[in-house]
């Protein structure tokens, strides 16, 4: 069986579920595709730390050269989880012929047109399930399944670590502090959760969002966004007692021909399904003029979900190579970053 070399770019809880993932379904992974995904090299930034995660054999070192220069490497894995290293890496692995698979929401959403740019001039793949709703597979969903039909609006919890410590706050009257400590301990915050509580992180999966449902690139300062930050437990209480609970709702909609994005904490009726959605849960709703409202639920962050995500892109890539095709004429979402008609 032929071998499909890849590279891992991060070592952290996502490239640590990837490894997993890989090693425990490799006999699955290896009927779907017809090849045997192999990783060949590591880049880590301390390569001499102790990890838990063992690769036997594979070299791991700290120079994104040996990476580039590795002909054995032909689809890279970024899961560093920082931007600017990110963006340099996956621009010069692009242009050395390499397939790119990230996990890099707030750089695909600040950077993702050029990226794909570059990509569609390679003929390479840049794949970037992972980057919205963890372990739902929103965005091939969107691309396919909503291919004949018109969204008008998308919106819905796509912050696993603020949904988490709204509900640890609701359900076990914790403090704000402690919910967020433990999202840390538990892997769904991002190493500096800034982002998270301040509703940056959900903006930047709305601006993908909204790439996909309606075409339009967005900046950050076009998206209003506001964090949980300020969310009290009395508040909490207060919205409960009244039969509401209070979640972080990103919604994206079309307005004559704008669009219009934001993200903010909303009280829920306890009656809407949003409402029940749990902990590192996310679900995000797409309102269509064909299908009416669906709703996409599962876990938004974690090792294992998110990996998930990673590998069911690789083995997407490795189909493309495994067929001999490269290029814009793959049927998948890798090539929606369009520029928008009207952007707001
Ligand atoms: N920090 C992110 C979250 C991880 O909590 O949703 C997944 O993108």
């Amino acid at each position: 069986m032929r071998e499909i070399g890849i590279g891992l770019l991060g070592l952290g809880t996502v490239g640590s579920g990837v490894v997993r993932l890989l090693q425990d379904n490799q006999a699955k992974i290896s009927s779907i595709t017809g090849r045997r995904l192999t990783i060949k090299r590591v880049i880590v930034r301390h390569p001499e730390k102790h990890r838990d995660t063992k690769l036997d054999g594979v070299p791991m070192t700290a120079n994104i050269e040996d990476m580039i220069q590795d002909p054995a490497v032909q689809i890279v894995v970024e899961v560093m989880g920082t931007i600017q290293l990110a963006e340099d890496y996956i621009k010069r692995l692009l242009q050395a012929g390499k397939h790119v698979v990230t996990a890099n929401k707030d750089l695909i959403a600040q950077k993702g047109g050029e990226l794909v740019d570059i990509a569609a001039k390679k003929q390479r793949d840049l794949m970037y399930e992972a980057s919205v709703a963890g372990g739902i597979p929103i965005l091939r969903t969107i691309v396919n399944s909503f291919a004949a039909d018109q969204i008008l609006e998308v919106s819905g919890i796509v912050n696993g670590t603020t949904n988490y410590i709204l509900t640890q706050m609701n359900q076990k009257k914790v403090s704000y502090a402690a919910a967020l400590k433990s999202a840390q301990d538990l892997g769904f915050a991002e190493s500096d959760p800034t982002n998270d509580v301040m509703g940056i992180d959900a903006a930047y999966k709305m601006i993908i969002l909204t790439q996909f449902a309606f075409g339009m690139s967005l900046k950050l300062e076009n998206v209003t966004v506001e964090g949980i930050d300020k969310v009290r437990l009395e508040d909490i209480q207060q919205a409960q007692s009244l039969g509401y609970t209070i979640k972080l709702i990103g919604d994206a909609k079309e307005i004559d021909g704008k669009a219009s994005v934001s993200v903010g904490p909303t009280l829920i009726a306890n009656s809407n399904p949003l409402a029940a959605v749990q902990n590192e849960n996310n679900a995000v709703v797409v309102k269509s003029a064909a299908v009416g409202n669906t709703m996409f639920y599962g876990p938004g962050a974690g090792e294992l979900p998110t990996a998930n995500s990673v590998v069911s892109d690789i083995i997407a890539v490795t189909k493309d190579i495994g067929i001999g095709i490269t290029g814009n004429t793959f049927n998948s979402y890798r090539h929606q970053v369009a520029i928008a008609p009207n952007s707001a």
